[in-house]
This record gives C-alpha cells, structure tokens and sequence, in this order.
C-alpha cells in the first residue's frame, strides 16, 4: 500500500473569516435596556452589515439622531446611517405587521430603505395567536413573568416544538395553508376561546401572511451575506436584544426571555460559525435597570429608585413599563464577562450619575452568611442574597459635555476604573448621554 503526504494541505482556510472583515457582537450584559441602541448607531458608522439575531419586538432600541427620536423595535439600530445593509437572522421571532408598520413609520420620516433589509428565509413568524397565547399564560400564571405582552415565548415554543412557520413558507401556498391551519388549531385549542374570539384572530392571521409579497423580496440567506462580506474584507455588527441576565440558559430563570441573548447566539441566530467573530463588545449602564419580575440582587429603595427612573428617563420603550433600579453590580457583571467571552466593554448612562452624592457598587454577594463572587444558578437563592456595596464620592458635576476620557471629573474616572478593574474587561466607550455625539472612545 502506498501512502499520501502525511497532511492535509489546509485549504480552503481554517477560518471562515479569514480575509480579514471585522465581525463584532455587541451584547447587553444586564437585563437589557443597557443602551445597546445608541452603542450599535455609533459603531454602525464604520459597518457595512448590521444583524439582529435573536429576539423580536419585545426589543425596544432607543436612538436619538440630530435630535429626532426613533425607537426600534424589529429593525437593526444601523438603520439610520444611510446605505448600510441591515438583516434579520434565523434566530429571530419575525411579527410582520410591526415590522412593516416600523418600516412605512421610517419611510415617512425620509429613511430611505429600498434594497436595505433583509430577512433570512430561515426566520420564523410570530403570529397573532402567539400574542394571544403570551396573554393568556401571564394572566393563568401564579408566579408572572412581566412578559412584554408581545408573543415571544410562544413563538419560540412553536419554533422548537416545530410547529412553526417560516419566511421561506410564504412562497409555498398551500403548504403555509397547511401550516398555519394546523398551528392556530392547536392554539385555539389551548386558547378556549369562543367563535367570535376565534374568527377575529383567524382574521388576523390572515392578514399578517397577506404581507408575503412584500416580505419575500427581501428573504435571503443571512449567514451567507455576512461570510460573503467578511470575505470581501467588510465589517460586520451584530446586534444582540435583551441582556444576559435575561437569557433562556444563563439568565435568571423562569424570569427570563425565551431566546438565547448572549454572544454565541449571534453565530446560530445569523448562521455563521463562531470563528467569524471577532470581538464581544459587552454593553452595560453605568448602574442597573430591570423590567418584569424576577430578582434584582441591588434594587434601590422606592425613594432612591423613584430617583433615579426620574433621572435616566428608566421607562420600557416597548411597554412603557417603569423600570427597576439598583447600583451595578459587579458580580453579575463579572459573569456576564465570562458567559460571553467580552473582549471590550460600552458604559452607558453614565451622566444619570453626575447628580448624586455617593455611588455604590456590589463587589460580592452574603448568601445564607457566606460570602460568594459567583453570581447563582439558582433563581431563589438570587433572590434572597444581599450584595456587599462599596461605597464611592459622586462627582456632583456634569459629564455630558465630555468626549475625553481625561474630560471626565476624577471621581468619575475613578469610578470607570473601578468597574474595568471588577468586571476584568477594558472599557472601551462610555456614554454620556442619548445623543449620538455625547460620546467617549476610549
Ligand atoms: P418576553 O421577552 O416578552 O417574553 O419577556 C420576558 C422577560 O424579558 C420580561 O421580564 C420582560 O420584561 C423582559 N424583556 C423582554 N424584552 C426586553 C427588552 O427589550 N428590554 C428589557 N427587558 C425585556
């Protein structure tokens, strides 16, 4: 028997991205709202692609451009520079009639959005029966999660009890027929409603799938573009949902979103291989926000929280919820850094700070009398340990102005120093404000 070359020449190369295009995931590390809008807008200026990967519009992504507000909910925060291509990956829950009621509301406001979106065929819908089931589960539940209302966990049920309907469906009539008659049968089912009820949300079924004939021109393969792109040498951002502490596996559960939020899920969610990305850019306030129920290790006092929602404007984008408040807590923070391998962290809100006289941070948590760093599995316990607080001076001035680092009051350096140093990742943006340019490169 002769014998070959004892190695295989490596071809084609080992990574995907070996061109060189720079792909980065930009993740929210607490219980979203983290401002990952703003963070994605300013990063989108060097870009080519920016992706949604998981999620739907439970996701309210806050951006203010020359003073206009936009809040968007299904549609990538890149959108608001002109000609950057935006997708919509797999992992996505996809609710046609908002996604299009966001799109015409930018059309309106002189977004030009021609030829810019595209949805991966492998995206699943979410439907009107799915909100109807979101409801239906909060008002049943004994212990509520605080759902956004918006149908997400049951999409993603139908989605991996495989009972979902697809983008790529659309093009198939009868088979979407078949689909969905089976699909709203069991819902309904589980529904218990009545004919009246059922009609209406038949009716309103129908009505999401009559948009397949604008959806399907911007169907494509998601993870096909993006490696076609880094190929080419393009950049890539891609923007996660939600926070770590809300996702399916690493989040506080049962009180967490139905999708996985962390980093890795931006390589199954778009259909890349993870030796793509290149950078984890974790984002985090510069304290800690929380809407729903479920634990929040350093909530505030009613008094300090009213405070402090005054102050950062803390009121859901989707639900107009408010929100909880607490210091940040560098514990969960610390995980957050491990979970999804960050590799740079954005402080956002830091100018909500500028007023108090003291700030505090958790450096560790007292469970049952022993001390721990590691932020706990389980849920009950989270909810029951007290956090240890280090206490800082406040810098009592304003930091909105300031696009230095060295711009910055001392304390408030000092208190950025102190965060890089507990969560053991470099910052690299801070945020001193909503506004696009009220921003510090590191
Ligand atoms: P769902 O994603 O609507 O199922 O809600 C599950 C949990 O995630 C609830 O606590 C929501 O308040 C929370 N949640 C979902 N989306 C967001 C978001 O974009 N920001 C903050 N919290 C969210």
């Amino acid at each position: 028997m002769t014998t070959g070359p004892s190695r295989l020449t490596p071809h084609p190369p080992v990574s995907m991205n070996a061109a060189g295009g720079r792909c980065t995931v930009v993740v929210g590390c607490q219980w979203g709202d983290e401002g990952k809008g703003k963070i994605v807008d300013v990063l989108a200026e060097s870009a080519d692609i920016v992706a949604r990967y998981q999620g739907g519009a439970n996701a309210g992504h806050t951006v203010h451009v020359h003073g206009d507000e936009f809040i968007l909910h299904q549609i990538p925060s890149g959108i608001l520079h002109p000609g950057k291509r935006c997708l919509l990956g797999n992992g996505v829950v996809l609710d046609l009639p908002k996604f299009f009621a966001e799109y015409d509301a930018l059309v309106e406001r002189g977004i030009e959005l021609e030829g810019r979106i595209g949805i991966s065929q492998r995206a699943h819908l979410l439907l009107p029966y799915h909100r109807a089931l979101d409801h239906a589960a909060e008002v049943r539940a004994r212990e509520k999660i605080g759902t956004t209302g918006q149908g997400i966990g049951p999409a993603y049920v139908s989605k991996s009890g495989r009972r979902g309907v697809r983008v790529t469906d659309l093009g198939n009539a009868p088979r979407l027929e078949r689909l969905v008659e089976r699909a709203m049968g069991d819902a309904l089912q589980e529904l218990e409603v009545g004919r009246f009820a059922a009609t209406e949300l038949e009716a309103g079924v129908w009505a999401a799938l009559a948009l397949a004939g604008r959806t399907l021109p911007m169907a494509t393969d998601t993870g096909r573009e993006i490696v076609e792109a880094l190929a080419a040498g393009r950049s890539v951002l891609m923007e996660g949902a939600q926070g770590t502490a809300l996702d399916l596996d690493h989040g506080t559960y049962p009180f967490v979103t139905s999708s996985n939020t962390t980093a890795a899920a931006a390589a199954t969610g778009l259909g890349i291989g993870p030796t793509a990305i290149s950078a984890v850019l974790g984002v985090v306030k510069a304290y800690t926000t929380r809407v729903g129920n479920g634990p929040l290790p350093t909530e505030f006092d009613e008094e300090m929280g009213e405070r402090v929602r005054e102050l950062g404007g803390e009121f859901g984008a989707t639900t107009g919820r408010p929100r909880r408040c607490g210091w940040f807590d560098a514990v969960q923070a610390r995980y957050a850094a491990r979970v999804n391998g960050l590799t740079g962290l954005a402080v956002t809100k830091l100018d909500v700070l500028d007023s108090l006289d003291e700030i505090r941070i958790a450096t560790v948590y007292r469970v049952d009398g022993e001390l721990t760093t590691e932020f706990p599995a389980d849920t009950w316990s989270l909810s029951r340990v007290e956090p240890v607080l280090e206490r800082h001076p406040g810098w009592r001035a304003p930091t909105t102005e300031a696009r230095e680092i060295s711009d910055l009051p001392v304390e408030a350096y000092s208190y950025l120093a102190r965060l890089q140093e507990l969560t053991g990742v470099p910052i690299e943006i801070v945020s001193v404000g909503s506004r696009r340019e009220q921003i510090i490169h590191v």
